[in-house]
């Protein structure tokens, strides 16, 4: 059976229900007339309270989605049809009525002719299937700002959260982000509360100024900042203004599709005037117009959950463009890699370039990391004296270096700091097949610049 047939099902047989217990109780009453021996009050009053409760379950019906109709169905209310039931006999009994066929019979007949109409009634019914709209539609025309908000949700978390592995989307945004108020333990900044900060940070000095100033274009995005109307039209907000009505919107746009038109304080290199995020409208990330408004009405949503006050983006519309955008996020699967792939597509897949530079590998430019030059780099970190890893040479201190990042931390000599711990993913081993694995090494072990 189809499921809104069910549906109708149980509505259907829950009203039988109620107009039973009315039958019952005008039964009873009648009964109870026609005999002085029986108090009308006491069985009119056991049977007009059935009738109360059947009547108000019925209503309540009505409330349920298609599961709960279900479980209620078969927990109260047959329950309250299996007392009224014996409680009927219990009064025929007591009323001592001869030529009575017994009342459970009755219910019985009456029961299979409701069956049989019911099983009539459903077939007559039109067969249709309530499968979910295909994907390239899912997302045009009808959909609410919590859908958008959470399809946002999962281009950054992805869909399934795999064991071993830390959840990530497309977007790579935990990657190197935190979310969770108070958690700071990150290199990156902690996109708690970001819409809120935007709106203040663009009237800061530093924002007017640093790196760029606000009408200067930012070279390697090719983005004027502080501009919101001049973003390149797919991504533009409708109606976005200049620098004066700049909202929470347009600094997180700007934010993401700009890193190095303002630096967060700290989180920068050259000191803070170049930002190591990659640029996600540009691959590898690569997101489009329909994916960033979802992010950002993710990002402008989720502090308070099921608050939806304080997202601006508008939802994507079929006319705006957005007709044939699907939500490829969806068919999220966990990350690895059997060796079998290209090395670009390998090391694409696994994330390096976002973090790394990468001789070798286009658009690897990544600048959280060291150069990976290993081919020089290897045996200086090996003859290091803070070194304690077991490698003792190139390709063991790569292998060590990809499946255990904190056997050894590489000093970044242009800082005169160490880079940061704990940021490269600790969990590449789950990813990757023992061939996978050899491959890469064997690839990142003869790099130099
Ligand atoms: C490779 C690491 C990395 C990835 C991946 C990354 N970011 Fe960032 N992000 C940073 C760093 C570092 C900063 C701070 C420097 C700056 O202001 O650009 C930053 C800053 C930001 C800011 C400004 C924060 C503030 O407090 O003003 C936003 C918003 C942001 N990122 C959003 C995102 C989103 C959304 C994604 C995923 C689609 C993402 N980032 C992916 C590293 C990253
Ligand atoms: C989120 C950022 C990030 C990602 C993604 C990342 N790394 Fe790293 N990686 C780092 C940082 C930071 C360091 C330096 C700190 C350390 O040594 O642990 C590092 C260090 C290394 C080193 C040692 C470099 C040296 O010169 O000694 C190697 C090799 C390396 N990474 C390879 C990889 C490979 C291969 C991948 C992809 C499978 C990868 N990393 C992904 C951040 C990252």
């Amino acid at each position: 059976m189809l499921p809104e047939q069910q549906d109708i099902l149980w509505t259907f047989l829950s009203l039988a229900f109620a107009v039973f217990a009315l039958y019952a109780f005008v039964n009873v009453v009648q009964h109870c007339r026609e005999r002085e021996d029986v108090s009308l009050k006491f069985w009119g009053g056991v049977f007009g309270a059935f009738l109360v409760v059947m009547f108000l379950e019925t209503v309540h019906m009505f409330d349920l989605n298609q599961v709960q109709q279900l479980s209620f169905f078969f927990g109260k209310m047959c329950l309250t049809m299996f007392l009224l039931l014996l409680v009927w006999g219990i009064f025929f009994k007591s009323t001592k009525i001869e030529n009575q066929s017994p009342p459970i019979i009755r219910a019985f007949f009456w029961w299979t002719t409701i069956s049989v109409l019911l099983a009539g009634y459903t077939n007559w019914l039109p067969q249709q299937r309530s499968d979910p709209p295909p994907k390239a539609t899912a997302f045009v025309g009808e959909v609410t700002m919590e859908e958008y908000a959470e399809m946002g949700r999962v281009i950054i978390f992805g869909t399934k959260q795999v064991a071993g592995q830390k959840a990530i989307g497309k977007g790579q945004c935990p990657l190197c982000h935190t979310f969770e108020a108070g958690d700071n333990i990150g290199r990156c900044p902690n996109l708690f509360g970001v819409n809120e900060r935007g709106v203040t940070r663009v009237k800061e000095d530093r924002y007017l100024n640093e790196p760029v100033k606000v009408g200067d274009k930012e070279p390697k995005s090719g983005i004027i900042k502080g501009a919101p109307d001049q973003i390149p039209e797919e991504y533009r907000r409708a109606g976005a203004g200049g620098y004066d009505s700049m909202t929470g919107e347009d600094y997180i746009r700007e934010s993401v599709m700009c890193p190095s038109c303002y630096v967060v304080k700290g989180f920068g290199k050259a000191g803070d005037k170049v930002s190591p995020m990659p640029v996600i409208v540009k691959p590898p990330i690569s997101l489009s117009p329909v994916e960033v408004n979802a992010v950002i009405a993710f990002l402008q949503s989720f502090t308070t959950p099921g608050d939806y006050a304080n997202v601006t983006v508008p939802l994507p519309s079929a006319d705006g463009g957005a007709a044939e955008e699907t939500a490829e996020s969806d068919e999220e699967a966990p990350i690895f890699v059997t060796g079998a792939e290209p090395i670009d597509v390998m090391i694409n897949t696994l994330g390096c370039p976002l973090c790394h530079t990468i001789p070798g590998i286009e658009g690897a430019e990544g600048e959280l990391g060291p150069k990976l030059h290993e081919k020089i780099n290897a045996p200086k970190r090996i003859k290091d004296g803070r070194y304690k890893g077991k490698a003792t040479n190139t390709k063991e201190y790569v292998r060590e270096s990809i499946l255990n990042p904190s056997a050894y931390v590489v000093m970044n000599e242009e800082e005169n700091e160490l880079f940061p711990d704990g940021l490269m993913p600790q969990d590449f081993k789950n990813k990757l097949s023992v061939d996978a694995i050899d491959k890469l090494v064997d690839f990142i072990s003869q790099t130099e610049g």
